[in-house]
Order: C-alpha cells, then structure tokens, then sequence
C-alpha cells in the first residue's frame, strides 16, 4: 500500500490517496469520501485502462454534486419526504433532492475525510458518524475496506450502532468500461441477475412500494442488451428516471455472495461482474451527469458517459414495510460486501 497527500480540502484539511497495486491491476483511493478514484484494468490487447470517473484533485471532488467515486451513507438512495419513523418516534432528514433525502444528506459520508489502515491486500476506511447527524439516530461506525487482488476488486462494509437506526452503505463508482472520458456508455451490454424491480412513482424516484416482475418490459436485462436498445424505449419509468435509475431485486438469497449484474464494452472487450450480499442494486445510467466539471485529465463527463451499479437496500426501504428491512439495531453488525471482478471478452 502507497499513501501520499493528495491534496486538501477548501477549509485546509489533508486528503491522502492510497494506491493498491495486485500486479494486474491498480487503483486509487482517497480518504475524501472513501472514493474510488482511479482503476486500471487491461482490455483485450492487454493495455491498462482507467475504467472509472474520477477527478485529479480534491477541488475537483468538492465543485461536484453527482457522488462519483464515493461511499455513499448512512442511507444510500432516495427516503421519501426526507423522513421515517422507528417505533412510533420520527426523525426529520436533510432534504437535497427536492422534498426527499438523497444519499445521506447534505453532508454524507461522501463528504467525510474517512481514517485510513493498511489490511493485507487492502485499505479500511474508517468514520464516525454522530447521533443525530443528518437527523439519523445512534452513534454509527462504519467500516469499509477495499481489497485489490488479481483483476477483483472487493469491497466490504461494516456499521454497528449504539441505537436504533437505519443503514445502508454502497460506493457510487460511475464505470465506463470504454475507458472514463471516452464518452457515452450506451454501446455497452448490461445484464442483471433479476426477475423483479422496485417501479417509482414519478420523477421524484420514490418506489410506489410494489416490487414488480420485469417479464415483457425494458426493464428485462436477464439477458445482455445493449443499453441503447432499450433505455428509450416508450415506458413510463424509463421517462421518470431520464433512462435506467432503478433499483432491481436481485435474484437469490440477500446475505449470500451472488451474482447481481455483469457489463462489456464490446469495443475494448472490457467485462464488469459484480456479485453482492445485498438484496437490490441500483443500475443508473448517468442520466444527470451534464454540468458536472472536467474530470481526469480534463475528460468530459456528459449524460450517460458511465454507469453505476450501486449495490443496497431498496430506496425508501424505511417507509417501505414490504421491503426488506434496514434497521440496524445495537449489538448488531451490519455487513455486507460487493465484488467488482473485471474480465475481457476476447
Ligand atoms: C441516483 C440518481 C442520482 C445520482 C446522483 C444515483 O444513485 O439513483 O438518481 O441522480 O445518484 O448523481
């Protein structure tokens, strides 16, 4: 493990950056958001290629509202009306997505300087999120430690809390598996692992709380299909997300290592696997990426130049009493890990 000062903050505080290196592969994380800044993976001809948005510096990271790269908490995704009630007490969030709360607040843990420690193969990631912070009840740990080995990437996430509270962890890398900056993704082949997703009332991105079956929708990717095919296709929660923004149930037993999705660049032959123990994935296909400023060697990021697959709890789960649960009660541990594997496809 290499760490470095990567830069500082606007309020003058250090950011390092921590560089993992499994001999094929190679990435770069920084303790400003717990972000996922740069991984190198090699395509068909075997030349590495930076598969993930990213920004050169901490400036970069603090003049953009899109999560890109970060670990995103307490509660990843979209709570209604910025609120929810355990047992009868309510707590009032943070509202940033109109009326409703979005990835933790106003200051998530994507804003967070995260503590770094070297682990065999690794980093973890450590933070302290306070009673109350964002309106969230308990005193939150959070651990999450990234795991470079051959061309797999691993990411595990630990939480504990003192009270009752609600949780869900992910990382918002957006990949474009056509190298970052080298434009759209919709030449890409996706697939997901699920029979069933979560439809949204309306722009706001809510669920209506059904958990529906994908069967003879655009929302069928059990098999590949390239995104262009059917992201403009004429249905009602396509046009409500301005392409895929959707959470999908993924197939199998939540708390098992499963597969969730696959994705390939026909053009560098660059295939992304990621299996997960969590119970839904988010497949969004950077639909508001306009406006955000020039990443990586000053690459353009517009509408759908990358893609993400978060792995969490349904959005909105604490309104959602058919949802699978994501309270988090003390001397609990909540933990779950994802794994990005990368491949070529010859
Ligand atoms: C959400 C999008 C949102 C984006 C933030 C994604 O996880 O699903 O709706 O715009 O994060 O840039």
């Amino acid at each position: 493990m290499q760490k470095t000062i990567f830069g500082y903050t606007h309020d003058g505080r250090a950011v390092h950056r921590i560089v993992l290196n499994s001999g094929t592969a190679r990435c770069g994380i920084l303790t400003y958001g717990g972000a996922l800044q740069f991984l190198e993976v090699p395509d068909r001809n075997g030349d590495m290629t930076d598969v993930v948005l990213g920004f050169d510096t901490v400036e970069g990271y603090q003049s953009q509202d899109k999560y890109i790269g970060a670990i995103i908490g307490r509660y990843a995704n979209r709570i209604g009306d910025s609120g929810f009630s355990i047992h009868g007490t309510k707590f009032s969030l943070f509202s940033n997505s109109g009326p409703d709360h979005l990835h933790g607040g106003k200051n998530g843990f994507d804003k967070k300087i995260w503590r770094a420690e070297e682990v065999p193969g690794g980093v973890r990631l450590t933070l302290e999120s306070p009673h109350m912070e964002e309106g969230y009840p308990g005193n939150l740990k959070a651990d999450v430690t990234y795991i470079l080995y051959g061309n797999e990437l691993a990411i595990k996430f630990e939480a504990v809390s003192d009270r009752e509270t609600v949780c869900s962890l992910t990382n918002h890398a957006y990949f474009n598996l056509g190298g970052q900056g080298s434009g759209t993704i919709e030449n890409h082949l996706i697939r997901l692992n699920a029979s069933r997703y979560t439809p949204v009332k309306d722009e706001r991105c809510i669920p209506t709380g059904e958990i529906a079956r994908v069967d003879g929708t655009p929302m069928d990717l059990r098999r590949p299909v390239h995104i262009s095919q059917n992201i403009e296709k004429d249905f009602d929660q396509l046009k409500y997300g301005g392409g895929f923004d959707h959470n999908w149930v993924i197939d199998g037993q939540p708390g098992e290592l499963r597969p969730a999705a696959e994705a390939v660049d026909p053009d560098t032959g660059i295939l992304l696997a990621v299996d997960t123990t969590l119970p839904g994935i988010q497949f969004y296909t950077g639909n508001h990426l306009d406006g955000c400023p020039p990443g990586k060697g000053g690459a353009v990021y517009g509408n759908r130049h990358a893609f993400c697959l978060e792995t969490q709890f349904y959005p909105d789960s604490p309104n959602q009493p058919d949802f699978p649960s994501a309270v988090l009660s003390p001397g609990e541990v909540w933990s779950h890990t994802t794994v990005m594997k990368f491949g070529v496809e010859k």
